[in-house]
């Protein structure tokens, strides 16, 4: 997305007038990301669904470490969110993936810690249902990233297509175990500052959802950042299953896989 794109509304660019700033690129969505000392400006294409974001982030505010909003404004075609940045380095920083005990304690922990969240009042739902008509939408609307799949997903050993994996999804739902899901737990979007969580960014898709949803992510992101998919760089003595270790839980592959699938869709 250009700046030039859109136009900061007033409330805004009051607040931040004159400040410096760098722009983000390590973010992937088509968003613009502005990044102040202590703020962070993330410009979107408007999205209704999204002001539940901003409840979701004042929901959780207090209970788990999320910006803070500081402002919210939209315009036709434009969303603003001002929000207090978050400090320390990124969980696929190159100093976790050298101390994998160190980061596998603190994406355990910080697990545990949104499952321990009371989700009573939490303002959005994303169950299964909620999940395969939001992948209904994509399919229906040609907006599956074909070029940001797995190989195998769409091959001969895979689905003909998304219509074909849409179709698997319903007739396979898994068990539903209900949580606070972050909805893209992947290490990008978690911050850890002196061995512990500094904060979660990226809570697009979080609210009450199966505790699978995550894990899927996290195993996923942890495998493709230590065996070379992402930074390039391999990390031999690395397995992604040493997660369930510091979980205390046993590995549940079909769940994982059908929420990998799943995510293929988005
Ligand atoms: N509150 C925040 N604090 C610190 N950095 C942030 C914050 N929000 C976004 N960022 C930075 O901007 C990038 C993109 O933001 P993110 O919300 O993760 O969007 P995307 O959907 O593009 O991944 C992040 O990877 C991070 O570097
Ligand atoms: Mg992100």
């Amino acid at each position: 997305m250009k700046n030039s794109e859109f136009i900061l509304p007033d409330k805004i660019k009051k607040i931040i007038e004159g400040m410096a700033y760098q722009l983000d690129d390590v973010g992937k969505s088509d968003s613009c990301v502005y990044i102040f000392d202590e703020m962070v400006l993330k410009i979107e294409k408007r999205n209704v669904r999204n002001d539940e974001t901003i409840e979701v982030m004042k929901f959780l505010d207090g209970k788990i470490l999320v910006p803070k909003v500081i402002c919210y404004e939209f315009d036709e075609n434009y969303q603003y969110l001002l929000m207090s940045r978050i400090t320390g380095k990124m969980a696929c920083d190159e100093y976790y993936l050298e101390h994998p005990e160190e980061l596998l304690q603190i994406l355990a922990d910080t697990l545990k810690e949104l499952w321990s969240i009371d989700t009573k009042t939490c303002p959005r739902i994303r169950n299964i249902d909620v999940e395969l008509a939001e992948a209904k939408y994509q399919v229906e609307n040609n907006l599956v990233d074909l070029d940001d799949v797995e190989q195998t997903t769409f091959s001969k050993d895979g689905f003909k297509d998304p219509f074909e994996l849409l179709e698997w999804l319903k007739n396979n739902k898994p068990t539903y175990e209900p949580v606070l899901s972050h909805g893209d737990f992947c290490l990008p979007n978690i911050f850890i500052k002196n061995g512990k969580l500094s904060g979660l960014i990226d809570l697009g898709a979080t609210g009450v959802g199966d505790k699978w949803r995550d894990i899927a992510l996290c195993y996923r992101s942890l495998r493709n950042n230590f065996n070379g998919t992402y930074g390039g760089k391999v990390y031999e003595k690395f397995n992604p299953d040493m997660l369930f270790e510091y979980l205390g839980i046993k590995p549940n592959y079909d769940k994982i896989k059908y929420y990998l699938l799943l995510d293929e869709l988005f």
